[in-house]
């Protein structure tokens, strides 16, 4: 850095959009919709040669969206021309996989992914897509998303790992490791960036980017958790959030920022702005005058990095001349850029074999694993028996719906992927049902599910004829590439949580016809549709479960597969019973709906298997431990069929008495347990004290002495729980 001017070291901190995107991105964009758009990028009077120029001369440090290695060594070339030869920071939305750029594997979107409760896959996926990120020239993932999910209207649902803040807490860290590898020093790993402080996620009327108004301690206990556990897994980047908070921008909430992330935990790494979000300070939030007092407000705040575009250099430049900066700051900011570009071996290498790309993504083993990832993360909703079909004598199976043979299932942040390299549900139904003497076939639905017409619903009606199954792909579009055809997804919120457009008719109009049929969702979001619940004998929540999705829904159905997820998020019954989440206070149901349920359709958790699973002997005793206490739970688990299958076991508690209200119960702990049939084995869990924390009366984070009950079963469901009570005889502060 000694050897570094003042506008090289800003330079570092600014980030522009790749050459490519750039050029694909709409030309004829107004100077509004540009700033409106979270996808598409323009940058007035610049030319992508006066950026390649930028470059050469030192004045940029990182891009996003490069989405091919001959693109990424494109740029690394020019930056070889600068005076310097700093290599560039290439970032890249790889939330479930590396899936922007074209060929890569697309593992399950965090939300289905969730539903397996598996920090190892979590883990695996991450690491799997660090190496197809390497190989194509990324080294910085914008991912884990951490946002705790708390209003299923948000469009981005799908890339959250739902409701619960140690549930998400726990994956993020997992996937951090996985990235990162501890202190990300080699070749063949990339850093994670924690996203999006914080709260965006409980938007005041469900669309995304409105105001978020909560109070300290709900901000603490439900939305910063994750986080805090981000940076103890040593997460080395964290993105603000589009949001305001309190009535303060997240991108200059100095005390979320500074003080309490990087004083009071301890965070080591550098923040990154979202998408021209320093901008919306001026040009949204109204809370700066023009751009360079929106910068001053944002990097002082605790911004290290621009995303994107021009005039930041610039106006970074003169507040420290103006002294209205400390260079320090941008100091500061430089060193942790440089010391992820050191540590991630771009110095010695910053470019990519372009001949290997092809043998190191979307391998052999990168496929098992999002196979293996889509198997576990798949729910079974309802099953009077239906399913798993058994063997048969020439049956046959129409498989149809909007979703049965698109790429829906991919979910956002994934670019076009050829066909070849994604298994739909027909695919899968067709490779495999046929080896089990059922003929499957195929009738084209309108994959456009907001404008199903009568014509459409009539036509499947018809085709259903002399058919002795049905399986139906209904649900949600999330494809960023089809950006006016989504249903889903970032910028596309609903006021309605159900199934889009006239999908329900069809699916009433099919089950009308009296052939049996089983119902696949393949949505990123909880749906609700109380009638599809109590009037269907099978329906399976698939999620978007990637590219191998179609294989392992095709192996559920057939039974090859014993489907084991749970729900990561409580589905209501109607929009209407928003915010409804399992950990919510005592009085949230002390009355009921006047009309209607006052219960959700499906709880946090929940999810049937072909086995049937009893639990039993739950035993509880505290352990005194050299650094704290910690709780000691054991629990019997009975396979009671002789179906091999997976039970995700769940832990939670409930502090009986406390000196402020706390949630009628709480996730602590989780495990998949495989058990084959017949089979009994006692589950050991080990709870660290600390998870029981909470901030009492004085804002202390801390654990009261009393009774704590805990419940462990099936589901967050009061009736699937076996409870046992301990009790903690002092105060434990943290
Ligand atoms: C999103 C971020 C994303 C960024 C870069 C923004 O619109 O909010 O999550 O990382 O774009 O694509």
């Amino acid at each position: 850095m000694a050897r570094m001017s003042l506008e090289e070291k800003i330079g570092q901190m600014c980030q522009f959009v790749g050459f490519n995107y750039l050029s694909q991105s709409s030309a004829e964009m107004s100077a509004e919709e540009v700033l409106n758009s979270d996808s598409d990028a323009r940058y007035e009077d610049l030319q992508v040669k006066d950026i390649a120029q930028m470059v050469v001369d030192g004045k940029i440090g990182s891009f996003l969206h490069v989405l091919s290695a001959e693109e990424a060594n494109q740029l690394q070339s020019l930056a070889q021309k600068s005076r310097l030869k700093i290599p560039l920071l290439i970032g890249i939305d790889a939330i479930h996989g590396n899936a922007m750029v074209t060929g890569t594997t697309v593992y399950p979107s965090p939300i289905t992914m969730a539903a397996s409760f598996s920090n190892e896959l979590a883990y695996r996926i991450a690491r799997e897509t660090a190496l197809e990120m390497r190989a194509t020239g990324s080294h910085w993932a914008f991912s884990p998303n951490v946002d705790v999910l708390r209003d299923p209207r948000w469009g981005r649902v799908g890339e959250t790992f739902g409701e619960d803040p140690f549930l998400v807490g726990s994956l993020g860290k997992s996937m951090i490791e996985g990235y990162q590898m501890e202190d990300f020093t080699g070749s063949d790993k990339v850093i994670a960036c924690a996203k999006h402080l914080v709260a965006g996620s409980e938007p005041s009327n469900g669309l995304n980017v409105s105001e978020m108004d909560v109070s300290d301690r709900t901000l603490r206990e439900i939305f910063m958790k994750p986080f805090k556990t981000a940076v103890d897994a040593g997460v080395f980047t964290l993105m603000a959030a589009h949001n305001e908070v309190n009535g303060i921008p997240a991108h200059m909430h100095k005390e979320i920022m500074t003080d309490i992330v990087r004083e009071e935990y301890g965070f080591k790494g550098f923040y990154v702005s979202d998408w021209l979000d320093i901008e919306r300070l001026e040009l949204l939030h109204n809370v700066a005058a023009d751009f360079k007092e929106a910068v001053l407000l944002s990097v002082d705040a605790g911004i290290d990095m621009h995303m994107h575009g021009p005039h930041f250099l610039e106006a970074v430049q003169a507040l420290v001349t103006s002294g209205d900066l400390p260079e320090a700051r941008v100091d500061a900011a430089c060193a942790k850029i440089l010391e992820a570009k050191f540590r991630l071996g771009l110095f010695e290498q910053p470019f990519v074999e372009i001949d290997a790309v092809e043998d190191r993504i979307f391998t052999e083993a990168h496929r098992a694993t999002a196979l293996e990832a889509a198997r576990q993360s798949i729910i079974l909703l309802e099953n009077d028996g239906l399913l798993p079909l058994t063997k048969s004598s020439k049956k046959r199976i129409l498989v149809t719906g909007p979703n049965a043979n698109t790429h829906t299932q991919l979910g956002d942040w994934v670019m076009n992927q050829p066909s070849d390299k994604v298994i739909t549900v027909f695919e899968g139904m067709q490779a495999l049902a046929p080896k089990m003497g059922y003929d499957v076939d195929l009738h084209a639905f309108n994959p456009r599910a907001a404008l199903i017409e009568d014509a459409d619903i009539e036509q499947a009606v018809q085709a259903v004829h002399g058919y002795d199954y049905i399986v139906l792909a209904v649900g949600d579009n999330s494809l960023r590439y089809q950006w006016k055809e989504r249903t889903a997804g970032e910028n596309l919120a609903r006021s309605d949580i159900n199934l889009v457009g006239r999908q329900l008719d069809l699916v009433q109009a099919l089950h009308r016809t009296g052939v049996p049929l089983v119902l696949v969702y393949l949505s990123g979001k909880p749906l609700a549709e109380p009638w599809i619940a109590e009037n269907l004998s099978a329906v399976i929540a698939a999620g978007e479960p990637g590219s191998m999705g179609g294989q392992a829904i095709a192996e559920i159905i057939m039974g090859e597969v014993n489907p084991s997820g749970k729900t990561p998020l409580t589905t209501p019954r109607s929009v209407g019973q928003l915010r409804m989440v399992y950990n919510h206070k005592p009085s949230q149901y002390a009355k009921q709906y006047a009309f209607g349920a006052t219960t959700p359709l499906y709880p946090f958790g929940y999810g049937l298997s072909y086995s049937d699973f009893e639990y039993s002997d739950l035993e509880i005793g505290k352990v005194e431990l050299e650094e704290s206490d910690a709780i000691r739970l054991s629990v019997k688990i009975e396979n009671k069929t002789a179906i091999e299958g997976t039970e995700i076991v769940q832990v939670y508690f409930r502090d009986q008495v406390s000196s402020v209200t706390r949630p009628v119960k709480e996730l602590v702990a989780y495990r998949r347990v495989d058990l084959a049939g017949n089979e009994t084995e006692t589950v050991h869990f080990e709870i660290p004290v600390e998870r029981l924390a909470f901030y009492d009366l004085k804002m202390q984070r801390c654990v009261e002495p009393g009774a704590f009950e805990f419940m462990v079963g099936a589901s967050s469901d009061d009736s699937d729980l076996i409870r046992k009570s301990i009790h903690l005889d002092k105060r434990y502060d943290f």
